[in-house]
């Protein structure tokens, strides 16, 4: 089986290329430089050149706030460029896992949301993953799309290492405790989406670590298991407005991934131990 894993600079596609050719699978990794996702030609091109099996579409455009003053951009690549490479995807008979996130959902109440919820983005980056994965259900039977949240890998920034950084230079650092989500961490998600993609158990899934928490809660938790003396100050998100609205709950639930019979990740707090070992095994020489 010959895999194409889109966004290989990013943190996902870091992790899913090296699992994967851990595995010993034909693997190839690409970024906006050889496979640019606002050129509908290139994409095909490649595509046609390269003939992949099955696609892990990991590459999005990510920054939710600039998405905000950027909407035309953040639409080319997240809604067109998904559409560009579905169409090709159809084209060859190629599988495609498309990523997608908790943004899709409005995020009120408190209920975990099903796959099949009804949608309501809030925020321009919401919506341009949400006309992604339209497409891919437009075009495609032989498809995943896999919603996940609150990421973290070490193949870029986060919210891990934003908090790490800033306990370098502040004891007690504010932080919002009413948006309830789940961590997930690329290298355990990464095992999953390499799992997956090699069936054809098609369908819409979530996927993040297991359990719930604020994002104030695994602040602490960080602080907690990096043993620094950094304490926490929650404070509602309407003490932190930003250019895009964040859901207030992000929960998500795993029963689609229960019903298909694939594994549920290892807890949040275990990702985050296994993450800051990982960090400090880079850093050392
Ligand atoms: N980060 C989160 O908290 C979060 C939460 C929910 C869902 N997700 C989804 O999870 C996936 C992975 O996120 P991540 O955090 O790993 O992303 P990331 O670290 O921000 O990396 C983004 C990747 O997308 C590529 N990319 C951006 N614009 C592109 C373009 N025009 N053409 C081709 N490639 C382009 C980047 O390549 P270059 O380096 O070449 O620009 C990079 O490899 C995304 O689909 C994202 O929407 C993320």
């Amino acid at each position: 089986m010959k895999i194409l894993v889109t966004g290989v600079t990013g943190q996902l596609g870091h992790d899913c290329v090296k699992e994967l050719e851990d595995r010993g699978i034909e693997v190839r990794g690409v970024s906006s430089r050889d496979f640019p996702l606002t050129e509908p030609d290139a994409v095909r091109r490649f595509m046609l050149s390269y003939r992949p099996d099955a696609v892990i579409h990991c590459a999005a455009y990510t920054a939710v706030d600039r998405a905000e003053e950027e909407e035309a951009r953040c639409m080319a690549v997240n809604a067109g460029g998904t559409r560009a490479l579905a169409e090709s995807c159809r084209e060859l008979g190629a599988k495609l896992l498309y990523i997608s996130t908790d943004y899709v959902f409005p995020g009120d109440g408190e209920k975990p949301y099903e796959v099949n919820d009804e949608k309501g983005p809030q925020n321009v980056y919401g919506r341009s993953k949400l006309a992604g994965e339209q497409a891919v259900q437009e075009l495609l039977d032989a498809y995943f799309i896999v919603r996940i949240s609150w990421v973290f890998g070490l193949n870029g920034r986060n919210f891990i290492r934003t908090m790490l950084q800033l306990s370098e230079t502040h004891d007690v650092l504010t932080v919002v405790d009413d948006q309830i989500g789940s961590p997930t961490y690329t290298r355990d998600l990464a095992v999953l989406l390499a799992d997956m993609i090699q069936t054809d158990a098609y369908g819409v899934y979530h996927a993040t670590n297991e359990g719930f928490c604020s994002w104030a809660e695994f602040a602490a938790e960080i602080f907690r298991q990096a043993g620094c003396g950094t304490s926490v100050k929650p404070v509602s998100s309407s003490a932190y407005p930003t250019k895009a609205v964040r859901p207030k709950n992000s929960r998500l639930s795993k029963r689609s991934l229960d019903e298909a019979g694939f594994l549920r990740l290892p807890r949040w707090q275990d990702a985050v131990g296994r993450y800051l070992i990982e960090l400090d095994t880079i850093k050392k020489p």
